[in-house]
């Protein structure tokens, strides 16, 4: 008799504690909705909030060895431009991890911007061989096709090599995000523009994107759509059948995931990628003379050699500015002062192209 009415109140207990649970997220649905319709309504504030974030730029990049100072004058490129909060994420060895905390945390004071930052150490998926990717290409460039899963709580990146600068402020490039379709994993830049000098269609031995392949030095990268395509496990086995084939490592490996899935793929115009090759032998970036390079990359180690001297004044007056002090002074003059120099080169005939989005972005300072 006892038994039975225990038996009973178990009964209905469970059988309230299983309405309970079924009604419990509805409930909080309900008060969640009331809670946001409120929130439209009454308090803008936290709609403002949520937008500035969505506008946060990621600056993403990599690295390893002796590149410390040039991604230093890159990040810092970023920040003399950008008018919207940006996050770096820097990946690096762990002698290199102090020396960034350094600076970053002295840039933090000295900028009047909000930036944040994440310094982290080089990883590789642990079943690979590491020290084979480390060598894949120039020091630690491969860890970029593995960012999906290396940093599984971002959504989205602007991943830079470190021989680039910004001319023009970030998110005119993050912005290209917006013009992606749902299909879209990432945007990059072509190659080349002209068949005559193409690297791709002459030389390589693999499959690549398009009719010159992709550059992908400059690479907006969507890491959930990434993932959702299962980015991944696409790499190693692409390696494993091609790493006799390929050249420039990674950027290689991107051209035939690319080549298997153009519809992946987003393509922005030279000028989000300028390099040497876009002037050495003729001018073949018209976008880039008419509007100016918006990012530019020093490939050929052009930074710091005096092979097509633009892109080494550019970087030089960047790389002396002092975040602190007046732009228009300390960097748009510099920067002109050594373009005008005495040049010969190709690309120095084409000097515009380096100086049309300074000039538009940092006489403002100058008027007000
Ligand atoms: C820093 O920013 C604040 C608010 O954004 C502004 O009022 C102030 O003038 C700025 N200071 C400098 C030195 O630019
Ligand atoms: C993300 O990565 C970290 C370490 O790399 C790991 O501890 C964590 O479980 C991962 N999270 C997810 C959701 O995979
Ligand atoms: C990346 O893709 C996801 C899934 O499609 C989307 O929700 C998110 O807004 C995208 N991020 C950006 C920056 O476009
Ligand atoms: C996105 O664009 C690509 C290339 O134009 C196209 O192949 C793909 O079908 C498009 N996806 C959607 C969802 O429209």
């Amino acid at each position: 008799m006892k038994s039975t009415y225990r038996f009973v109140i178990v009964v209905v207990l469970v059988a309230g504690l299983v309405i309970i649970l079924n009604f419990t997220p509805q409930l909080s649905k309900r008060i969640h909705n009331v809670r946001e319709e409120t929130d439209l309504s009454f308090s803008p504030v936290v709609e403002e909030s949520s937008k500035i974030n969505a506008q946060e730029v990621a600056i993403c990049v990599v690295v390893c060895g002796d590149r410390l100072d040039e991604s230093l004058t890159m990040l810092k490129s970023a920040l003399v431009f950008s008018k919207r909060p940006l996050k770096f994420i820097i990946i690096t060895e762990e002698n290199l991890i102090i020396a960034f905390e350094e600076k970053l945390s002295d840039w933090k004071v000295k900028v009047n911007k909000t930036f944040t930052y994440t310094v982290r150490p080089i990883k590789f998926p642990v079943k690979t061989d590491v020290f084979m990717w480390k060598k894949l290409f120039k020091p630690c460039a491969a860890q970029r096709l593995f960012l999906p899963a290396l940093l599984n709580d971002t959504d989205a990146i602007l991943y830079v090599d470190t021989d680039t600068l910004f001319l023009a402020p970030p998110e005119l490039v993050w912005d290209e995000f917006k013009n992606m379709n749902s299909t879209q994993l990432a945007a990059l830049s072509p190659e080349h523009e002209d068949p005559n000098t193409g690297w791709y269609n002459r030389f390589a031995k693999h499959p690549y994107y398009g009719k010159l392949g992709v550059n992908s030095g400059v690479m907006l990268m969507n890491l959930t759509r990434m993932r959702i395509f299962r980015w991944d496990d696409y790499v190693i086995p692409i390696h494993k059948e091609y790493k006799l084939k390929i050249t420039w490592g990674d950027q290689d490996i991107i051209n035939i995931i690319f080549h298997f899935h153009p519809e992946r793929l987003y393509i922005y115009p030279c000028r989000y990628n300028y390099r040497p090759d876009h002037c050495m032998y003729m001018s073949v970036c018209t976008d880039a003379e008419k509007e100016g390079a918006l990012v530019i990359h020093g490939s050929r180690g052009t930074f710091h050699s005096q092979k097509q001297p633009p892109f080494r004044a550019v970087y030089r007056a960047m790389q002396q500015y002092q975040l602190d002090t007046d732009k228009y002074e300390n960097l748009l003059l510099p920067m002109q002062n050594y373009l005008m120099l005495e040049d010969n080169s190709n690309c120095g005939k084409v000097w515009k192209v380096f100086i049309i989005q300074p000039e538009l972005h940092l006489s403002n300072n100058f008027i007000t």
